[in-house]
């Protein structure tokens, strides 16, 4: 098939454009360019484990998507980079991260309800709404205070910061990007006066990053991957929480009840005392993971050795060849998890529940693994855990809503990523326990319960 059906094909039918039949481990498929799709769980597991060994990473290429170097002050995502220089950026993004990470669960929960309170009962252009969330988390927790960020900018640099590889896609996709570069100049603006850019400057020196190097990883880090990657996830979860039964979200809530009243408010020990909230996170994650796919490039003539269902086998792959891991199909591999295509919030309770953990790749990495400066697994893991725990323990603990049209998630829609299918808009919006909200969250409950009459 050549790159201009492929791009058709992917572009009209997304993950399932390149459905596996789970008898061929590297399937030859092209989705806009030619590569090899791995979909079986324990085989990417060891493509993953060859990064750095016999695969490598392409400087400013995603594989099907590549950064615009405009938008990143000409310095490569770390994830695209290699050798040093990936231990280089990668050291300093997990310094930062773990040091956000502790202020997530008071961040998220801030942020959650202050933004509610400007919502009203029928709030529009709700998936934006959810990135201000997202940002309002983050962005305290990287930068500190600054002049607000809002959602619309944050979406537009998202969009302008990666185009297409494939060359039809490339032509389709938009060629005046003036309101991106615009935005791209607001969120860079305000990101050098933030109270904390200096302090980051500085730390990003001790690790050896230049000025330039040190903001370019910390705007493709925080406003691409962190805001843009985990606002799909909380589209994604909020929804869930939609298509589970009443008893279902009772019971989660009394979890998270018990938890919040006994820790006064959203700590990261009420975060450690909600493992159905974790493990519903977690199947959300699973179904519909963000980052659907995982690129890899041969810098020679290599054979690949693996340990598939089959026992061990071994592939060839071409020089330059690319391979394209899909965390999609990955995390629906039957042969770990079980009914795959059954949504199962309980998945990962119990000691069964933990030893699946072992096969939920979704960050690029077992969950129990660490991410570190000698593998690309995802230095924002917890970060992002937290904040997407945190996310449904306050919505689903204090709050009702009911969706314009019920969620369906087809795996065709590739650019709605972890978001199901259609847009999610909300018909109504209302606080469900006003007397625990007024308990815990007393701050926060006037404005909202003004806000939500
Ligand atoms: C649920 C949300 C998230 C998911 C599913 C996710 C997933 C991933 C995956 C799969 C990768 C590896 C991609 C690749 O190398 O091909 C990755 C890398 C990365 N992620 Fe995340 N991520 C999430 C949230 C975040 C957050 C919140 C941040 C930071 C604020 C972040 C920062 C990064 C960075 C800097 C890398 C590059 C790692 C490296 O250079 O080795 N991510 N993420």
């Amino acid at each position: 098939m050549g790159n201009t059906l492929g791009a058709f094909r992917f572009m009209t039918r997304g993950n399932q454009s390149y459905a596996p039949d789970r008898e061929e481990d590297f399937a030859e498929k092209n989705i806009g360019v030619p590569c090899r799709v791995v979909t079986g769980n324990k085989v990417a597991q060891n493509v993953v484990a060859n990064i750095g060994n016999i695969l490598t990473r392409e400087e400013f290429s995603f594989g099907i998507a590549v950064p615009r170097r405009d938008f990143t002050g000409g310095v490569c995502p770390s994830n695209v980079t290699t050798g040093k220089t990936h231990e280089k950026y990668k050291r300093f993004m997990l310094e930062v991260l773990s040091k956000a990470s502790g202020e997530i669960p008071v961040l998220i929960a801030k942020s959650v309800l202050s933004n509610i309170s400007q919502w009203g009962s029928a709030p529009r252009d709700f998936e934006l709404k959810m990135m201000a969330v997202v940002a309002d988390t983050l962005i305290p927790s990287i930068f500190g205070q600054s002049t607000p960020f809002e959602a619309e900018e944050i979406d537009l640099y998202a969009s302008g910061v990666i185009e297409p590889t494939a060359p039809v896609l490339k032509q389709l996709s938009r060629m005046n990007l003036d309101k991106e570069r615009q935005a791209l100049s607001s969120i860079v603006a305000k990101v050098k006066t933030s109270e904390r850019y200096q302090q980051l400057l500085d730390l990003g020196k001790s690790h050896g990053l230049t000025e330039e190097e040190t903001t370019g990883q910390l705007l493709f880090t925080a406003f691409f991957n962190g805001i843009a990657g985990t606002t799909v996830n909380i589209v994604g979860s909020f929804a869930r929480l939609a298509s589970i039964s009443g008893e279902d979200r009772e019971e989660l809530r009394e979890e998270a009840l018990a938890a919040l009243k006994k820790h006064g408010g959203l700590t990261p020990e009420a975060l450690g005392e909600m493992p159905k909230v974790e493990s519903f996170v977690l199947e959300s994650l699973r179904a519909n993971p963000s980052a659907l796919i995982w690129g890899f490039v041969a810098p020679r003539p290599t054979t690949l050795k693996y340990t598939a269902k089959s026992g061990e086998r071994e592939v060839e792959i071409k020089e330059g060849e690319l391979v394209l891991a899909s965390s999609y199909w990955v995390l629906r591999d039957p042969a770990v998890f079980d009914k795959p295509e059954d949504f199962v919030w309980r998945r990962f309770l119990g000691p069964e529940g933990e030893a699946r953990r072992q096969d939920h790749v979704v960050f690029m990495g077992r969950l129990n693994d660490t991410p570190a400066p000698s593998n690309y697994m995802c230095p924002g893991k917890d970060a992002a855990l937290s904040l997407l725990k945190g996310s449904v323990a306050i919505f689903n603990t204090f709050f009702g809503w009911e969706l314009q049209e019920p969620p369906v998630w087809t795996g065709t829609k590739f650019l709605r990523s972890a978001m199901p299918d259609n847009e999610v808009k909300i018909k109504k919006f209302w606080v469900q326990h006003p007397e625990d909200l007024k308990d815990i969250f007393p701050s926060h409950a006037d404005d909202i319960l003004n806000a939500l009459v």
